[in-house]
């Protein structure tokens, strides 16, 4: 087993991606809980000021498809010990039906976003010999849902990106792991029946992250055992898979919106045409 040099929070610097709400917030609280100076960094920064402050800690602004501003955001944030890439999204739909725009800014979020912060983050911690990435992934990384295809590639990837990217660093004292959570009650997930996905709360997936830091185990799911059912449904064949699909309805994703998804699909949309104009 590796060994990775110990972080000691009380004197870690972490950057939390996607911090001002949701799971990020939890994780941002957490780890200040624990005595570790922490940045966060989101798109929403009204939002991440509100939720630095409420923790003690400091909040920039970032956009983690923009290497430039994620190249801002790591350097008011100073030498990162453990960087949680967090921020994330998840527009749902049928394949054929989701705006394109919409497919790829889940690809530019949930897939770029986590390469943009390894590649910034990781070169100083591989010279100080010491760091920890958390990539929060998803259940979706494991286990494809009809309603989320474009949501299942970029956690998929970001899964493989972390397998891969912990062999190459393993050995330079630098640690990658993922996170996998279950159904979360947060704003990516309003509106949206998740059943029979158990859920989970964000301090859960806090505890993980922060558990990650002591362990450094490669994956985690929370809870533990659908990382368990996930490899089982990799293992069972297609025809037993499917009727037990069936009979748990497993394509409510692609349900017509109620009234609250409505408004999270018109916020990113609005997300959307900012970054169409930003580029433009
Ligand atoms: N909620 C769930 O059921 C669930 C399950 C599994 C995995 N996850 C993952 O957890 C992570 C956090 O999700 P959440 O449920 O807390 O969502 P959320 O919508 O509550 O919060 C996401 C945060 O990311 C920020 N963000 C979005 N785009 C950004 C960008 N381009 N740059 C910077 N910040 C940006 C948003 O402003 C927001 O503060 C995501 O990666 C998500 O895929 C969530």
């Amino acid at each position: 087993m590796t060994r990775y040099p110990a972080i000691d929070l009380r004197d870690a610097t972490v950057a939390v991606t996607g911090g001002a709400q949701g799971i990020g917030r939890a994780v941002a609280a957490a780890f200040a809980a624990r005595g570790a100076q922490v940045v966060i960094g989101d798109l929403d920064l009204e939002r991440a000021r509100a939720a630095a402050t409420a923790i003690g800690g400091a909040a920039h602004p970032l956009d983690v498809t923009d290497p430039v501003s994620f190249q801002a955001f790591l350097a008011a944030a100073g030498e990162v010990d453990v960087l949680v890439n967090n921020a994330g999204i998840m527009p749902n739909g049928g394949f054929l039906d989701l705006d394109e725009r919409a497919g790829r800014a889940t690809i530019e979020i949930n897939l770029f976003g986590v390469v943009h912060g390894m590649r910034l983050a990781l070169p100083g911690m591989l010279a100080r010999g010491r760091g920890h990435v958390v990539n929060i992934a998803s259940l979706a990384g494991k286990f494809p849902v009809p309603g989320l295809a474009m949501y299942n590639a970029s956690k998929f990837a970001v899964v493989g990106l972390t397998a891969a990217t912990r062999r190459e660093y393993a050995r330079h004292g630098v640690s990658v792991s993922a996170v996998l959570p279950s159904a979360v009650d947060t704003a990516l997930a309003s509106g949206l029946d998740m059943k029979p996905i158990p859920k989970v709360a964000t301090e859960d997936i806090a505890r993980a992250v922060i558990g990650s830091v002591a362990s450094r185990r490669a994956e985690i799911a929370v809870p533990r055992y659908v990382g368990a059912l996930a490899t089982l449904s990799a293992l069972t064949p297609e025809p037993v898979l499917n009727a037990v699909r069936r009979l748990v309805r497993d394509d409510r994703a692609l349900l017509p919106d109620s009234a609250e998804r409505a408004g999270y699909r018109a916020r990113l949309n609005g997300n959307f045409s900012g970054q169409t104009e930003h580029q433009a």
